[in-house]
């Protein structure tokens, strides 16, 4: 069933637990998601980065998403990712999407509180929730939504401030916050160093869910010590794809045995490899595992 990032990270609240949010850029993604979460009994939130365009068009998937969630027998939020203007935030609640992330972090400090009350004012009358960013988020170099932002920053620059994150909830109503304590999206070139305790500090003062960005990589218990400081949402998409991308490749490899190649083989190997990677993190994110 459908239900709003506020309602799905409310519940996580409740638990202490965190929402695995998958980016889906396929069905053979999203199939992995819906059913990993299904066969758990566990809710998720399956998202579109507006960066991912390149790789699928959003009019292809928004409606395909939203079709998987409705039928779903576990709450799901179709989120939006990294929303990068006012417009295409509204796109993706006009379309019925349940949460939108406005991302204006690399925006100076006023700029994104402005553009984020706007998107926060338009999403509450239609219904769906916000999550927005603060601090700036180092980019690695493979495989990154936003490749090259921000490295020129210093730690202190770029980790959020506890007290800036208070002020900033309070005049945006935001729903959610990104934080920024040293994850990174894409596939880390060196080990990342986390400062878990701003986590702790952030979640004191701003008091609303927090999201972790950049969840690939990191060890399960950087996870749950993360969680069990407020990250109410991880998410999660290189590893997942790096995992469907393997087993599609060892599919390959045994079929040159015979040069016989059903595409359709191919992408359900990848498929079913990506449901028990998914499956793994949600457990994860549960405190299960
Ligand atoms: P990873 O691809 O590093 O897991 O990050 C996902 C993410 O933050 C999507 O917004
Ligand atoms: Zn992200």
């Amino acid at each position: 069933m459908l239900v709003t990032l506020k309602e799905i990270l409310e519940t996580a609240e409740g638990k202490g637990q965190a929402v695995g949010a998958f980016n889906c850029t396929g069905l053979e993604s999203l199939m992995a998601v819906i059913s990993a979460a299904e066969e758990l009994n566990h809710p998720v939130i399956i998202q579109f980065a507006e960066g991912h365009g390149k790789l699928i068009d959003f009019d292809i998937m928004a409606p395909i998403m939203l079709s998987f969630a409705h039928k779903a027998t576990v709450p799901v939020c179709v989120h939006f990712d990294h929303g990068e203007s006012f417009d295409s935030c509204k796109k993706a609640i006009d379309a019925g999407f349940t949460g939108v992330m406005i991302d204006g972090s690399s925006l100076p400090y006023e700029e994104n509180i402005a553009l984020t009350a706007k998107v926060v004012e338009y999403a509450h009358e239609k219904g769906a929730s916000v999550e927005a960013e603060l601090g700036s988020m180092y980019a690695s170099e493979v495989g990154a939504i936003e490749p090259g932002k921000n490295q020129e920053l210093s730690t202190e620059d770029a980790y959020t401030d506890p007290d800036q994150a208070k002020e900033f909830t309070e005049r945006t109503g935001v729903d959610a916050l990104a934080v920024s304590f040293g994850t990174s999206h894409g596939v880390y070139l060196t080990k990342p160093v986390l400062d878990l305790d701003r986590v702790t500090l952030i979640k004191e003062k701003a008091g609303i869910p927090l999201v972790m960005h950049g969840g690939s990589g990191l060890t399960t218990s950087e996870f749950q010590t993360a969680i069990r400081n407020g990250i109410r949402k991880v998410n999660y998409y290189t590893y997942m794809i790096m995992e469907g991308g393997k087993a599609a490749a060892d599919y390959v490899k045994q079929a040159d045995d015979q040069g016989i190649y059903f595409f359709h083989d191919i992408m359900n190997a990848a498929r079913d490899a990506m449901k028990k990677q998914v499956m793994e993190e949600i457990r994860v994110f549960a405190l299960e595992k």
